[in-house]
């Protein structure tokens, strides 16, 4: 029996090798994992929409009355008082600065998949955005079930538990960002 359970266990371990090395993605899709991001051509007070990993990626490109729409807002005032940003410390305070990279407070970047269900987010709608003549802007309203995200990606109605999670990304230029 004991020499049964080692030839056993050596032909596991010849089994699991092609497995693993299969599982292993290949250069160009290591590639596609990170997607490097023109900000340059985005106007102020613009969103666009890309595809990284599968998912939306909101890119916004802030003006101040969304900036500073999003740092008058109360903690208490919060659903979910937690950054949810990939590149501060888990668990950090969701405040604005907490939800953008230091010195580019104007460019928002987050996934636009609502954190109830899964739907995407649109754009300008919403009572938390900016109020102005021609209609809010700034805030995002999720169609599925009616969940609301301020200027900064946070949600302030329900039912969606969480923010917008910020990706990874970082700035390889003053105007591009590497995400993933
Ligand atoms: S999926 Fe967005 S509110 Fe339900």
């Amino acid at each position: 029996m004991v020499a049964t359970g080692a030839v056993a266990a050596v032909g596991g371990a010849f089994v699991v090798w092609p497995l693993i090395s299969q599982m292993n993605p290949d250069a160009s899709v290591l590639a596609m994992a990170s997607i490097e991001v023109d900000l340059a051509p985005i106007a102020e007070g613009q969103a666009i929409i890309l595809k990284w990993r599968g998912n939306p990626l909101i890119v916004r490109h802030r003006s101040k009355a969304d900036i500073d729409t999003a740092k008058a807002v109360k903690p208490t005032d919060l659903l979910d008082g937690v950054a949810r940003n990939a590149n501060v410390k888990e668990g950090e305070a969701a405040t604005d600065d907490n939800r953008i990279v230091d010195g580019k407070s104007q460019y928002l970047v987050m996934l636009g998949v609502c954190t109830h269900l899964g739907c995407v987010p649109e754009g300008n709608k919403g009572d938390f955005g900016v109020v102005t003549p021609n209609g809010t802007t700034g805030g995002w309203l999720c169609p599925c079930h009616g969940s609301q995200y301020d200027t900064a990606g946070r949600v302030r109605k329900g039912p969606a538990p969480e923010n917008l999670p910020v990706p990874p990304y970082k700035y390889v230029s003053d105007t591009k960002i590497l995400v993933g």
